[in-house]
């Protein structure tokens, strides 16, 4: 077994993996939805607090409550795919901490009355959880298309009214139409993204 992915791999995961704006008529099982999650769940997070809370939105009543919240250039071709994620983060993830964090019995503490240093931790692990997300459906066969486009706080509304949870961003989830891409955009090359010091 290599101790690296192939490059049929490499391709699913990033050089053929695009954003998706158009969808096939092929449905997403519940089982393809816990398995996204349960491989995205593996991916690091500090203290290994995992914030990242998902709602997946199928049923048309399901996808008609999120419409209004949808930015116009979403609308469609989020009710159109065949699941929405809504990827949010808990505020309150410190309270899972001595179940998930076990070997460090006050880490509940480092959050506990730290409004900033929650959200901060939440939104930072909560993204990465999200990126993870999406590698994992990609992993799976599955195309993504992820958005930022909708009113953040209608959706918290919506779907959080406890409060605590918050949206982050959306990922539309099935089978992409490569009728609906546009041109692949150019990436920053090494030497204008990255230093080696
Ligand atoms: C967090 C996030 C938010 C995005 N928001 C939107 C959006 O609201 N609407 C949209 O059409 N595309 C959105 N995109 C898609 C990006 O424009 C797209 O991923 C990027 O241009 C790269 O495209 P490619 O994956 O096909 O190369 C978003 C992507 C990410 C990761």
């Amino acid at each position: 077994m290599s101790k690296f992915l192939s490059d049929a791999g490499l391709d699913l995961l990033f050089r053929d993996a695009r954003t998706h704006n158009a969808w096939q008529d092929k449905e997403v099982s519940d089982v393809l939805l816990e398995a996204i999650y349960d491989l995205a769940k593996l991916g690091p997070t500090s203290a290994n607090c995992s914030p990242m809370r998902v709602v997946y939105l199928r049923s048309p009543e399901a996808k008609a409550r999120l419409k209004p919240a949808l930015s116009e250039g979403n609308a469609d071709k989020t009710m159109a795919a065949p699941v929405t994620a809504i990827i949010g983060h808990d505020l309150e993830f410190f309270e899972r901490l001595p179940e998930i964090f076990p070997h460090a019995p006050d880490a509940r503490t480092w959050f506990a009355g730290k409004p900033d240093h929650i959200e901060t931790t939440a939104f930072r692990n909560g993204s990465l959880q999200g990126a993870y997300f999406i590698v994992a459906a990609r992993a799976l066969g599955l195309d993504c298309g992820p958005m930022s486009g909708f009113d953040n706080a209608a959706v918290d509304r919506e779907f959080f009214p406890g409060g605590t949870v918050k949206s982050n961003f959306l990922c539309n989830l099935g089978h992409g139409d490569p009728k609906g891409l546009f041109p692949r955009s150019p990436r920053l090359e090494f030497d204008d993204a990255c230093k080696i010091l």
